[in-house]
């Protein structure tokens, strides 16, 4: 494959109108890396000439598989830990609790790339309350990208993703080995439901939610979409929901109606009225 200059500008606009995410300027090597593999894999001479093809196609398939190359889908089990470790010493308890007349306490994944958010919280609730009835608590997970989701479906990662984060009991509880992989059981496979949507677009279809993983995709936004995809949280939130932001996000200075509150064991986010 030859070394040629690229239109790193249409893939910035063809990455932001698909998914709102932002490509810095610096991050071309991640084009030579991500690209290269999909444009040698289709015989293309350069990226450049793969990018021109994108250019003069119509929308199809291997525009949405460029844009699916150049997000970050970066995750892994429990990540950051003490947001977990908040739902089950406290958030949920109360919850259950408070909710005990209701039909159930919504939790959403809002980005859960390949699976590992929304299933460390399925095994949290079933290690912790393991006489929680199907149907008092829904798990929804989300992402834009449909590669990503398949694999989250799947429930299948290789040896390096489960060693990140994931206790060794709990691998040994909920996961098969199959080969040089592991396949989630399916009694936690089952406990969430996968569905494709993209956060800059309309939301339909979803419940209030008492408590909402956001966390490391706001980042990667612009300040405008930023606020608007706060503003359909704060429609999309319980009175006194929960919302999870990643470990370098915040709602300061984008939308007054939450506030940042320092739980025992981490930070998380509430509307006003809720305090
Ligand atoms: C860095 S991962 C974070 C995954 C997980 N929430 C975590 O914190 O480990 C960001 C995820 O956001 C998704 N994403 C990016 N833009 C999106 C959009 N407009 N709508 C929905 N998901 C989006 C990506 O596909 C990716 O899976």
């Amino acid at each position: 494959m030859t070394n040629q200059p690229f239109d790193f500008e249409y893939l910035r606009k063809l990455v932001y109108k698909q998914s709102g995410v932002v490509l810095e300027s610096d991050k071309d090597y991640l084009v030579t890396l991500h690209l290269g593999r999909i444009a040698s894999e289709l015989q293309f001479e350069s990226i450049a000439a793969f990018i021109e093809h994108l250019k003069k196609s119509p929308f199809n398939h291997l525009h949405i598989q460029t844009t699916d190359a150049l997000v970050n889908r970066e995750t892994s089990f429990f990540r950051d830990r003490h947001p977990f470790e908040s739902l089950q010493s406290t958030i949920l308890p109360s919850l259950i609790q408070s909710r005990s007349s209701q039909r159930s306490i919504n939790i959403w994944s809002a980005a859960c790339s390949t699976g590992q958010e929304p299933y460390s919280i399925a095994m949290l609730i079933r290690e912790t309350f393991p006489d929680l009835k199907t149907g008092r608590i829904r798990l929804i997970a989300s992402d834009f990208s449909q590669i990503a989701l398949d694999r989250a479906q799947q429930g299948q990662y290789t040896n390096l993703e489960i060693s990140r984060g994931l206790p060794t009991a709990l691998r040994d509880r909920y996961f098969r080995p199959i080969g040089q992989s592991w396949q989630i059981v399916d009694e936690i496979r089952q406990m969430v439901e996968f569905q494709q949507l993209n956060l800059i677009h309309p939301w339909t279809a979803l419940p209030k939610m008492d408590i909402i993983f956001l966390r490391n995709v706001l980042i990667y936004f612009n300040l405008e979409t930023k606020r608007s995809i706060l503003n359909k949280i704060q429609h999309h939130l319980q009175e006194d929901g929960y919302l999870f932001l990643g470990s370098g996000e915040t709602t300061l200075h984008l939308d007054p109606r939450f506030q940042a509150i320092q739980g025992k064991m981490s930070l998380y986010h509430q509307l006003r009225s809720a305090t």
